[in-house]
């Protein structure tokens, strides 16, 4: 018996997306499965872990315990859509910069969380940064190091930032 699909349009990454979703299917399902973005990982499913961390409309939220019906017409940005130009964002780049991963499968949601933690404060403090990743779980104990890459993607930003705008003024 076919299954009652609701038609559901998502901006991700810039590129919209027309998506034919059944009303219980999840945000990060539909991400891996239906656009085949595969960088947002699923673990827990159940809002306990982090991994599939993505910024809607700017803002860090587990894509496991959102709905796609519930998402129609916003804006999502996953860990594909930060590079720009075959450069890395400053955030993965402060990651490699205090070898902040062991395994690498929570790096994804830590690099969103820290991605909409910037983007909306530019100058955090560390408590902040703590904030912005406690979400965030890491098998591995990378804590101190994840901390470290927060600070370390603060400069990183705020250099890039300005690169940027030397372009955009010249
Ligand atoms: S997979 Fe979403 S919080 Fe763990
Ligand atoms: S680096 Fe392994 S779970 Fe975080």
């Amino acid at each position: 018996m076919g299954r009652h699909r609701h038609t559901v349009t998502l901006t991700i990454n810039g590129e919209t997306h027309d998506l034919a979703v059944e009303p219980r299917r999840t945000l990060l399902d539909a991400l891996r499965d239906d656009v085949s973005l595969t960088g947002t990982k699923k673990v827990c499913d159940m809002g306990n872990c982090g991994a599939c961390t993505v910024l809607v409309e700017g803002q860090a939220m587990y894509s496991c315990l959102l709905l796609a019906v519930d998402c129609q017409g916003l804006s999502v940005t996953t860990i594909e859509g930060l590079g720009h130009d075959g450069q890395l964002d400053p955030i993965q780049r402060a990651f490699i910069e205090a070898d902040a991963f062991q395994c690498g499968f929570c790096t994804p949601g830590q690099v969103m969380s820290l991605r909409g933690l910037l983007d909306a404060t530019p100058s955090p403090s560390d408590e902040q940064i703590e904030r912005a990743v406690t979400g965030n779980l890491c098998r591995c104990g990378a804590y101190l190091h994840i901390i470290d890459a927060g600070r370390r993607a603060v400069v990183l930003d705020r250099e890039a930032k300005e690169v940027r705008d030397v372009h955009v003024a010249g």
